[in-house]
């Protein structure tokens, strides 16, 4: 029986067979964005400003940049707007040595042009177009723009040349060819990713991997998926439903992100605790190493120890090592039964028990379990359109939406009131609704899916990615909120299955003093509590200099020598990952 005194009506119990899968597409084109172009002149003034003063008072350029950086660099858009060129030519006056430099965000991140890569002339130009044909050379302007930029609209390069290779071979001679003429290169996919990785931070060529889409085979007696890296993830995924079975990995950005992109970046997503990391799921790779060799580790076989495992070099090291262009993947079969369950907890205590309380209850056809907070609920209401407040009574405090998959609808539909009840009568939900069709269950995924693009459209974020152990994990929101104060909305959602904490700190626009209240804090007590500074996202260009926080100097020195090994002259995706000190 129902615990009449729990507030909790647990709106229907009505439970349903699902055919497709209900995580609705959620564009990744990021509408709604905040334009910082308005910002390029009045802060154009100030740096010349600040340069005719340091000169003056004999500080010099340096002093100068600091100062500008402590004073009015606010967000990383500001910052790249308008210290290229300006900043250069003035520092090339002052000691003829001319130096591109670029700061994102943190006054800690200053990158410099690596000196040592070639600049891009009309021979090279010809000689991809020889390649690739003049078509697949693309120096158009709109479409260097959309490639110099990030989905967060904080990243921007200035590259003057996009690559659309069709074969692996077309990968492998651009990048004997980059290789010899020491161009630096960016790999690209669906340019979904969130730390600044997937755009050149100057002039590096982009090698986007769009024109590399074909399914190869997918053999329905084992489950494995054979494809080309440019396949996007939503594409895959509907091809696996007509043959009835499933993608092992789910995420917001499926409508946009490519296989290639999601192996690179180890993307964890929303299936993780269900079918593990894609270490666990992708059974073959073929790469292709920054001096045009082709690695064809493009296995099929769920066992194979001949040796050491390369693969998994490459999986998660962010184009830092090699151009992934084909990925074999296990797939599991698609089950008949599927439900989404939207519920509210009091307190974080709550959702910590509910965790527990549905690894016990609900054991294997657990698929999911997300959470979310009110303030990143609220976010969504407010900026996301379509989005409903399933339990419109109140706001709580805590939200988790939890999915389970299984074969046998009447014995999950058990198990699935068992725990629902059980949890209603230890107070653990205060509230609660069960999808009963696919619109139902994708309205609910949209709730949580829809973050990100909420709060893009609230104005700017500070974007954050931790592991942290699950019972310290809302501790870091709390006390982020208690620095903070009324200056920023600090949102905590995420993986709570998986230990995965998406902080994020929402502002009407980018400001340094924010900044620094949030960083190194945020990294400092991520490695205090034994955590991880990246769980999903990667480290790209954000993080590349802080992995220390959660890396020992040993292993990164051995990262370091796999680098060289693999990619010599550092041409791929400079900058990234790697502390730029330990590559120099
Ligand atoms: P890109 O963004 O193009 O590239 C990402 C990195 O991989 C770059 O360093 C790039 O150089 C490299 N790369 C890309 N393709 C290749 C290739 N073929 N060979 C070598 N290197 C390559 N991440 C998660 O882990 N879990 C989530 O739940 C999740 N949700 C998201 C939701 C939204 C709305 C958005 C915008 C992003 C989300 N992400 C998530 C982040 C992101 O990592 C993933 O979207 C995705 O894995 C990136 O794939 P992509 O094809 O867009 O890669
Ligand atoms: C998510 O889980 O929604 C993604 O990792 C994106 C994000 O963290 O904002
Ligand atoms: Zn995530």
């Amino acid at each position: 029986m129902v615990n009449r005194n729990c507030r909790a009506t647990l709106r229907l119990l009505t439970l349903i067979n699902r055919q497709g899968h209900p995580h609705p597409p959620l564009s990744s084109s990021p509408s709604g964005h905040i334009s910082h172009s308005y910002l390029i002149l009045p802060f154009s003034i100030a740096f010349v400003f600040l340069t005719v003063l340091c000169f003056y008072s004999g500080t010099g350029i340096d002093a100068c940049w600091k100062q500008l950086q402590r004073n009015n660099v606010h967000g990383e858009h500001k910052i790249v707007s308008f210290f290229s060129p300006l900043a250069s030519s003035l520092k090339t006056r002052q000691w003829g040595v001319k130096i591109q430099s670029r700061c994102y965000g943190s006054a800690s991140v200053l990158v410099q042009r690596n000196p040592k890569f070639s600049k891009l002339n009309d021979e090279d130009v010809r000689y991809f177009e020889g390649i690739l044909g003049a078509k697949n050379v693309i120096q158009d302007d709109e479409k260097l723009i959309t490639a110099n930029t990030d989905w967060m609209r904080k990243y921007k390069g200035s590259s003057k040349l996009l690559l659309q290779p069709r074969t692996t071979d077309q990968v492998s001679e651009i990048l004997k060819y980059c290789n010899f003429r020491c161009l630096a290169v960016v790999p690209q996919g669906g340019n979904t990713g969130l730390v600044g990785g997937s755009v050149p931070v100057f002039d590096e060529v982009v090698v986007s991997l769009s024109a590399m889409s074909k399914i190869i085979s997918f053999d329905k007696v084992s489950g494995i998926l054979v494809c080309e890296a440019g396949c996007i993830l939503e594409n895959i995924i509907s091809f696996l439903d007509s043959e009835g079975f499933i993608m092992p990995l789910d995420l917001g950005a499926k409508g946009s992100c490519q296989i290639g992109g999601n192996v690179s970046t180890n993307a964890g997503g929303l299936r993780l605790l269900r079918y593990g990391s894609l270490h666990g799921n992708v059974l073959g790779i073929e790469a292709v190493l920054a001096d045009g060799t082709v690695l064809d580790m493009l296995k099929t076989l769920r066992k194979d120890n001949t040796g050491y495992d390369l693969k998994h070099l490459f999986i998660g090291s962010e184009g830092s090592l090699g151009i992934v262009t084909k990925v074999s993947i296990l797939t599991p079969p698609k089950l008949s039964s599927v439900n989404v369950a939207f519920l509210a907890c009091k307190d974080y205590s709550s959702c910590q028990k509910l965790l527990q309380e549905a690894r016990r209850k609900l054991g294997e056809i657990l698929s999911a379990f997300e959470f979310l907070d009110s303030n990143a609920m609220n976010l969504v209401l407010n900026h996301l359109e379509g989005a409903r407040n399933p339990l419109p009574t109140s706001l709580h405090n805590f939200y988790v939406l939890i999915e389970t998959t299984g074969s046998d609808e009447s014995s999950d539909k058990q198990k699935l009131e068992a725990f629902l009840l059980g949890s209603m009568e230890n107070e653990l939900i205060s509230d609660g609704a069960l999808a009963q069709d696919i619109n139902q269950a994708s309205s609910f995924w949209l709730l949580r899916e829809g973050i990100p693009e909420a709060l893009m459209r609230a104005g700017a974020v500070y974007k954050y990615d931790l592991s942290i152990p699950v019972e310290k994990m809302y501790n870091l929101v709390e006390e982020m909120r208690s620095r903070l104060g009324n200056d920023a909305n600090v949102v905590g959602y995420g993986h709570l299955g998986d230990g995965n904490l998406h902080l994020n700190v929402s502002t009407p626009q980018y400001d340094d003093k924010i900044l620094s209240q949030i960083e190194p804090f945020v990294y400092e007590w991520t490695s205090k509590h034994h955590g991880s500074i990246s769980a999903e996202h990667g480290l790209g260009l954000m993080k590349a200099n802080k992995i220390f926080y959660s890396k020992s100097p040993e292993t990164v020195k051995v990262m370091t020598s796999i680098k060289k090994l693999l990619d010599p002259n550092h041409i791929l995706n400079p900058y990234k990952v790697l502390p730029c000190s330990s590559i120099s």
